[in-house]
């Protein structure tokens, strides 16, 4: 070959290089480029009126498309891409996850220049997220067979994100407001990717500053920053817990001690006596007592001290699904004895008490290091928001640890 065309040929498959690297191809990827101007229409110019909700990473918005329909606008917060290779392979990454129980990624709005925009679109997830139904927003309650679908959903999104793509995704941020509520009430897993990948080859664990959510959060990471599977599993169990209890992660009374759920909780499941700590909704209908004291269990086996003694998240659903096929149409409570017209009662006191309760948004600030310093900022007698931002810290070994 001539040296001329050699180095032509090379330069153009440098070029081409470059291109895969660079900018973003939607149609190769599956996904739909929006323009701005596009999703500002859509959402009438990003109002208050199209606002769904906002977290740490930004808000979102409800967006209206002629073709495409009702779309859900994740706008970041300007700080939140340090560069535009960092928006561009999170997108890569996104495109090829897809699986009935996450929430699937539609496309993006990528703009330089002065109208810069680095935004993700994603399908528009119609009943809420689990957080609305752990608050009873708007009196919502679940029967315990959606709450053990929700689980079974749940956990199988986040087992494809560790164990069915290459390289495979931690999640880092399991919390309620990120499992979304679909149609059929199936749940949806958001936010991952949002975040560093999983290990790859025969790494054991990601090393990385410790990030996600207070009551949340696994205490072997937190001392360790070892990032495993195993995190989100903790996080995990937290969630079956509030599943079961429809209380917050982390609850600060007046006399402003903070207890945790996987404390309180436990005495109760040890014992058996899962009637002491139901969410009092599912006392007034037939619940399946027994298969609510499963999951709390396997919540427990969650939360475990040391990370490799948690149940996989494949395990977890594998678990939940094999009591569920077991469970008979018309459950029969635990024990029948137990539910006397008194633990009725006590229910219906529950209830009517928790509607007192202020459930405004909460937001708890770390102080630097250890749980033991949140400073809750709000007034109410019991929060029961568990919105609490993502935040992004380091901690110390002085954090205390849930046992
Ligand atoms: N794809 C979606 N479809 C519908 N609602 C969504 C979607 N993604 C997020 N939301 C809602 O938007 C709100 C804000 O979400 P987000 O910014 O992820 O913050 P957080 O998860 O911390 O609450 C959440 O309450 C969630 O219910
Ligand atoms: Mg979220």
């Amino acid at each position: 070959m001539a040296p001329k065309t050699f180095k032509r040929k090379l330069c153009a498959s440098f070029k081409s290089y470059g291109k895969q690297k660079g900018k973003l191809n939607a149609e190769k990827m599956n996904l739909k480029h929006f323009s701005l101007e596009e999703l500002q229409r859509a959402t009438k110019n990003f109002s208050q009126e199209c606002l769904v909700g906002s977290g740490a990473f930004g808000n979102v918005y409800r967006g209206t498309f002629h073709l495409e329909g009702t779309l859900a606008i994740k706008k970041p917060n300007a700080e939140q891409y340090t560069s535009t290779d960092e928006f561009r392979n999170e997108v890569r990454l996104l495109s090829k996850v897809k699986h009935n129980n996450l929430v699937g990624l539609v496309g993006f709005c990528e703009e330089t220049g002065p109208k810069a925009a680095k935004i993700l679109v994603y399908e528009y997830v119609t009943n809420g997220s689990l957080l609305d139904y752990i608050m009873g927003r708007g009196g919502r309650s679940l029967t315990w067979r959606q709450r053990v679908n929700i689980a079974i959903g749940a956990a199988k999104g986040i087992a494809h994100l560790h164990e069915g793509i290459h390289p495979s995704i931690i999640h880092r941020d399991i919390k309620p407001s990120n499992i979304l509520i679909g149609e059929g009430f199936e749940a949806k897993v958001s936010d991952f990717g949002l975040v560093r990948s999983g290990p790859v080859g025969d790494q054991s664990h990601v090393s990385s500053l410790v990030k996600g959510t207070p009551g949340y959060l696994d205490p072997a990471y937190c001392a360790s920053f070892h990032l495993t599977p195993f995190t989100d599993v903790y996080s995990f169990g937290v969630i079956l817990l509030q599943l079961i209890a429809a209380r917050p992660a982390v609850e600060s009374s007046r006399s402003s001690t903070i207890s945790h759920i996987i404390n309180w909780a436990r005495p109760s499941i040890e014992k058996g006596c899962i009637e002491e700590i139901i969410d009092a909704n599912l006392l007034l209908e037939e619940c399946n007592m027994e298969m609510m004291l499963k999951m709390g269990q396997l919540g427990l086996r969650c939360v475990v001290q040391v990370p490799r003694e948690r149940p996989t998240m494949s395990q977890v659903w594998q678990e939940l699904e094999a009591n569920l096929n077991l469970a008979p149409e018309y459950p029969i409570p635990l024990d029948s004895q137990r539910f006397s017209s008194r633990s009725i009662h006590e229910s219906v006191i529950r209830i009517s008490n928790q509607s007192e309760h202020d459930y405004s948004q909460s937001i708890v600030s770390i102080d630097g290091i250890g749980l033991q310093r949140f400073h809750v900022d709000m007034d109410s007698v019991s929060f029961q928001s568990a919105s609490l931002r993502c935040l992004e810290m380091s901690i110390d070994d002085d954090f205390s640890i849930p046992r």
